[in-house]
């Protein structure tokens, strides 16, 4: 008897200690499984006289009894216990806060292009987009600026394997943007007939080795090209002045068209702007090169400069933009710091 009830003691114990139902389920084969002790002493009821079967039988059955209702309810604590964990480690405060993500907004630059793009879009010009890494003959030589040529040394700027360069501008987009308007309407330019005119603003990024408040050596531009039979530096004028005074939302915004030189422009002009009022009044600010297409660029793109003539400007949307929001470091737009950029939101 005693015996089964230390018999009975240990199992109780060694179910206790067992933290999983793996370890449970080891105990368990300890007491009850094939070779386990409560089935060696059932084993052993063969060798007894039916009298002490009888007596033992019923008390080690007993004994199983108990044995098999402490692997129960210790199954039963261990399923609890882990439904509970479960629940903990899975629960959800409804009360917390939410996460906010907080809105994004465009790049001041992004803004200042999505505006140079919608005021020209709405004067009739088309947005096209050319490639940054560039072949000379685009950046420099169809712009009349061949090998050897001075006006190439204040474009310092990367150049790639293959003789290929980072472009140093916009104006190549002129020739390639001239070529494929003229290549499409060949057919009319073979019969002797009027061009649809080409009218067109190209914006994008632009590379030269320059590096202060005022440079960096990734930059925007956007060109502006607009070649018919009678386009002249007059239509320039207006279109430019239009521009500016949208683009800054002051109808007596000053322009200055001052004389300069580029190989691809004749004449050439630095356009500069003056602001009626405001923190800036009374200082003319340079915002774009300009002119009369030359005539061998005009050559260049396919077209004969005695009947198609017509302006070029390439402006600096990043210089704009520090204009219209008071920024006084072009470096601020291309670190990335939120704290900066979200302002523009
Ligand atoms: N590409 C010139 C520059 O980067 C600007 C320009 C464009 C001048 C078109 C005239 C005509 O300085």
């Amino acid at each position: 008897m005693n015996d089964l009830n230390a018999l009975v003691m240990s199992a109780q114990t060694a179910f206790a200690d067992a933290h999983t139902q793996a370890d449970l389920e080891n105990a368990k084969a300890r007491f009850l499984g094939k070779t386990g002790l409560v089935t060696e002493l059932m084993k052993g009821l063969a060798t007894l006289s039916p009298v002490e079967k009888k007596v033992q039988g019923a008390a080690i059955n007993l004994a199983k009894q108990a044995v098999e209702l402490a692997l129960g309810q210790r199954r039963q604590a261990l399923a609890d216990d882990e439904l509970a964990y479960q629940l903990k480690a899975e629960s959800l405060d409804v009360s917390l806060p939410g996460r906010l993500r907080p809105p994004g907004g465009l790049h001041p630059v992004s803004l200042t292009l999505e505006r140079i793009e919608q005021i020209f879009d709405s004067m009739g010009f088309e947005v096209a987009q050319g490639p940054e890494i560039e072949t000379d003959w685009y950046n420099f030589t169809a712009l009349n600026t061949p090998q050897g040529h001075p006006a190439r040394s204040m474009h310092d700027t990367f150049y790639v394997e293959g003789g290929c360069l980072l472009r140093t501008h916009t104006s190549p987009m002129q020739i390639r943007h001239a070529v494929s308007h003229v290549k499409r309407h060949q057919a009319l330019l073979d019969a002797g007939q009027a061009m649809p005119e080409i009218r067109v603003i190209a914006p994008g990024r632009t590379y030269r080795v320059d590096s202060d408040a005022t440079h960096s050596p990734m930059f925007h531009q956007c060109e502006g090209l607009w070649i018919g039979e009678n386009i002249s530096f007059k239509d320039l004028k207006v279109v430019f002045t239009d521009f500016c005074r949208t683009f800054f939302e002051s109808a007596d915004l000053v322009l200055r068209f001052r004389p300069s030189f580029f190989p691809f422009t004749e004449p050439s002009a630095e356009i500069d702007i003056q602001f009626p009022s405001g923190p800036l009044a009374g200082r003319w600010l340079e915002v774009a090169g300009s002119g009369q297409v030359h005539p061998q660029v005009v050559r260049n793109m396919g077209l004969d400069p005695e009947r198609y003539m017509g302006f070029a400007f390439g402006m600096g949307p990043d210089r704009l933009t520090m204009l219209r929001y008071g920024v006084n470091d072009l470096r601020l737009f291309f670190d990335g710091d939120i704290r900066f950029l979200s302002q523009f939101r």
